[in-house]
């Protein structure tokens, strides 16, 4: 290896992301692009047409007489549990038991020779149900005296009962959020490789490694040590691969153990669509009590979540919308409660934010409430209710990192709000077809898996005697950037070129008992456990080098490319295969647990969050009020990330946050018909945002001052999440441009997404 001293990918530098050449290239490997071994067979999944029912009859011969069909997999096909449930609920079956929860279940699976094949005999089933009674949506399920899908939660602090009837003015509202469906442009897949004995290699595209692991273990009745879980990369996983991708791995697995041959699995988007969980939509009932200058003094909500038939992680995520209901002010008396309802329909999930958009969306409601009713600009509501260092939040962590005045001091002036909030109102008040509005929202987002065990990881870190690197750590590669983060992180601790590191697939093999790659931690996670091994192969070194170039511990040193001992220079390979030859262990498993964070769920108090991560956004649209179509003109974003590892991929995440956050407030709806048929599972019906509706100014700028006042990894700060908030802006200037109708008397109160439709009827109503 080179003998280098001008080195790269260091922490703190742009780094290109190790994958994004052969992305653009075509060259990088997903599971679908694996060699396939010869006698692959493919498995399909037949799905239910009943969203709540007894399965009265189950016909499948055509399905079996079908061409190059193989096997037929029910639930008689399992050898061991017929649950992928992640929460030790047992409420998730892999197929359908004798009856059907939603419409799009999982009731049987097709083994053939081609996929093309399994899924046109999927399509032969003939199955009879004797409909029960279903809800859809989380109020029609409240009516019908449904059941909470798990266990409910209630933060408060002080009276919010008394503070409300105390306040001089009060306001109460209706708000019904839409969910999103993570449109991973990789789908689901797996495939499963039969080995010898009970063992077998899965390779799939899952956030979680482990739970896939186990998942399967349990399906197949086998100890864990029999299942090997590969991941080399996703293609987008947006939390809708922590938990969904268990059924198809296990049903690969049954098939593959089954016939002691290959199988892969893959749906086409409509079934994956429709199969699998989504953001979980709300609808939330809120009351603010308020002062004549703006002051919030008590705050009360119920958030509905549409939690479909099983509770996947509906608990973790409806918590998660109640520790965001306060966004970034500070409630003096606060009552919130979720209500994680059952639904008939698929069973919602993970979606970057993970529930935290659903509450910071609401705050953001009851600003524009006060602010409207005060007739005042909704970001001096803002500035007037941030939380001030020492407060506490409704969960009574205090509040001791607070950096959003700076923030919104610099958005401020650099996006020059000021003066084009004054050209807006100007705009409208001419009472032209085209209307504008513009809104500064910030977010302030608390990074740790809420479940405290969760945060926890461990790396492994070999150095092979010619002197190169392999790293292995439990995250997963999602695009986000974590592998290459986490290698400079080891490039940084080495000094040496970041070309020396390996960066390896992710494999259960080599890191076990992992947390899903989610929360935005994995570079928190993941770095500081990589960094461990590293730290312990360097003081092994240093105790060899001191020895061998007989100097005091204390003057040996890491130096680009070399190791120096006092005033001896050594070439890193040189010290790599001296150490071999002395016989030093070069490896070493590295592993990390978030200090300070405890939570205790029955109390409704703790310190669940290490720290907060800030940002902020000014965004202005243009509304064609003939049609309801709307662009967005401008936005402006500074974001915290800490002292950034790498700020072209941050910049990256911020800006893809933004855009996916937009879409779920604008362009992206999911519908169920009346029967409980979900009608957009595809593109032609569920429309993401595209290239063209992205801001058409962006100015996207990192709080480059901000350090973690934690020690976190390098003082970064996590940034996979919080930056979907921003999105949030739009949506308030969306609602500004409508209500330039009744001059900005009330707030349009916009349900979500802001659709054109949604716009042109608020505007109808508002025309009269
Ligand atoms: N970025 C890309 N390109 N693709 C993804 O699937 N997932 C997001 C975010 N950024 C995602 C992404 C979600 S939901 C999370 S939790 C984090 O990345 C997970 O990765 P991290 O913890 O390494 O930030
Ligand atoms: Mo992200 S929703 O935590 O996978």
């Amino acid at each position: 290896m080179k003998d280098e001293t001008h080195i790269r990918g260091l922490a703190h530098t742009d780094t290109i992301h190790d994958s994004a050449i052969k992305q653009v290239q075509g060259q990088a490997d997903y599971t679908d692009d694996l060699n396939e071994p010869s006698g692959l067979l493919h498995a399909y999944l037949g799905l239910s047409k009943c969203a709540h029912g007894k399965i009265a009859s189950m016909d499948l011969d055509a399905v079996r007489a079908s061409r190059g069909v193989i096997d037929v997999l029910t639930v008689d096909d399992i050898p061991g549990e017929n649950d992928v449930s992640p929460n030790g609920k047992h409420d998730d079956p892999i197929f359908a038991d004798g009856k059907v929860l939603f419409w799009g279940q999982p009731v049987f699976a097709v083994i053939a020779e081609t996929r093309d094949l399994a899924r046109r005999a999927a399509a032969k089933a003939r199955i009879e149900y004797q409909e029960l009674p279903f809800a859809l949506d989380p109020i029609a399920a409240r009516d019908a005296g449904m059941d909470y899908v798990t266990e409910p939660l209630t933060l408060r602090r002080g009276d919010a009962g008394k503070g409300l009837s105390a306040a001089p003015r009060r306001i109460k509202g209706r708000f019904a959020i839409g969910g999103q469906d993570h449109f991973y442009l990789e789908g689901q897949i797996a495939m499963a490789v039969p080995g010898e004995d009970d063992d077998i290699t899965i390779n799939v595209s899952t956030q979680h490694p482990s739970e896939v692991q186990h998942m399967v273990a349990h399906a197949l009745q086998v100890p864990s040590h029999s299942v090997v879980v590969n991941v080399r990369r996703m293609g987008g996983g947006f939390g809708g691969k922590e938990t969904q991708m268990n059924l198809f791995a296990c049903v690969a697995a049954i098939a593959a153990k089954k016939w002691n041959r290959t199988v892969k699995i893959r749906p086409d988007r409509d079934d994956d669509m429709s199969a699998t969980g989504k953001r979980h939509d709300f609808v939330v009932d809120y009351e603010v009590g308020f002062d004549d200058s703006g002051k919030i003094l008590a705050v009360q909500g119920d958030w509905y979540a549409r939690c479909g038939f099983s509770a996947d992680l509906s608990g973790p995520v409806t918590d998660r919308a109640l520790f965001h209901a306060d966004n970034a002010y500070y409630y003096p008396d606060v009552r919130v409660s979720s209500h994680p309802m059952r639904t008939n329909t698929v069973s919602n999930t993970a979606f970057r934010g993970f529930g935290g958009p659903q509450g910071v969306i609401v705050a953001e409601r009851i600003i524009e409430e006060i602010a409207y009713a005060l007739g005042r600009d909704p970001l001096e509501i803002r500035k007037l209710n941030l939380y001030e260092n020492g407060q506490l939040t409704p969960y009574h962590q205090e509040v001791t990192d607070q950096i959003l005045p700076r923030i919104f001091d610099e958005l401020e002036v650099s996006s020059d709000y000021q003066a084009r909030r004054q050209a807006v109102l100007d705009w409208n008040a001419k009472g032209g077809v085209i209307r504008k509005g513009i809104a500064l929202t910030p977010v302030k987002f608390g990074i740790s898996f809420t479940a405290t065990w969760f945060n926890q990881a461990g790396a492994l870190i070999h150095i092979y005697s010619d002197g190169s690197i392999a790293l292995n750590h439990g995250g997963t590669e999602m695009g986000q950037g974590l592998n290459i983060k986490v290698a400079q992180i080891v490039a940084e601790a080495f000094q040496c070129d970041i070309s020396r590191i390996k960066i390896t697939r992710t494999t259960t093999e080599k890191v076990p008992n992992t947390s899903a790659t989610a929360a935005s931690s994995g570079t928190d996670l993941n770095g500081m456990a990589a960094l461990d091994a590293a730290d312990q192969i360097k003081a092994r070194l240093v105790d060899f080098v001191a020895e061998r170039w007989q100097v005091a511990p204390e003057d040996v040193t890491f130096v680009p490319g070399h190791i120096k001992a006092a005033n001896h220079h050594i070439p890193f390979d040189e010290v790599i295969r001296a150490a071999y030859m002395a016989r030093i262990h070069l490896s070493a498993a590295g592993f990390y647990k978030t200090p300070k964070i405890h939570w205790d769920r029955a109390t409704g108090k703790g310190r669940p969050f290490y720290y907060f991560a800030y940002g902020a956004a000014v965004s202005e649209v243009s509304v064609d009020t003939l049609t309801g179509e709307y662009v967005i003109d401008r936005t402006d974003v500074i974001h915290d990330v800490g002292r950034s590892l790498n700020p072209a991929i941050d910049r990256g995440q911020v800006e893809g946050a933004f855009v996916q956050g937009a879409g779920w407030l604008t362009c992206e709806e999911l519908w169920w018909d009346a029967k409980g048929q979900l009608r957009t599972h595809a593109p032609s019906t569920y429309k993401i945002p595209l290239a063209s509706d992205k801001p058409r100014i962006f100015n996207v700028k990192l709080a480059d001052w901000s350090e973690n006042a934690e020690r976190s990894i390098k003082r970064s700060k996590a940034v996979g999440e919080p930056p979907f908030m921003l999105g949030i802006s739009v949506f308030e200037a969306l609602n500004m441009a409508v209500a330039s109708f009744n001059d900005y008397r009330e707030p349009a109160r916009l349900d979500a997404p802001a659709t054109p439709e949604r716009v042109l009827m608020a505007i109808e109503k508002l025309r009269g």
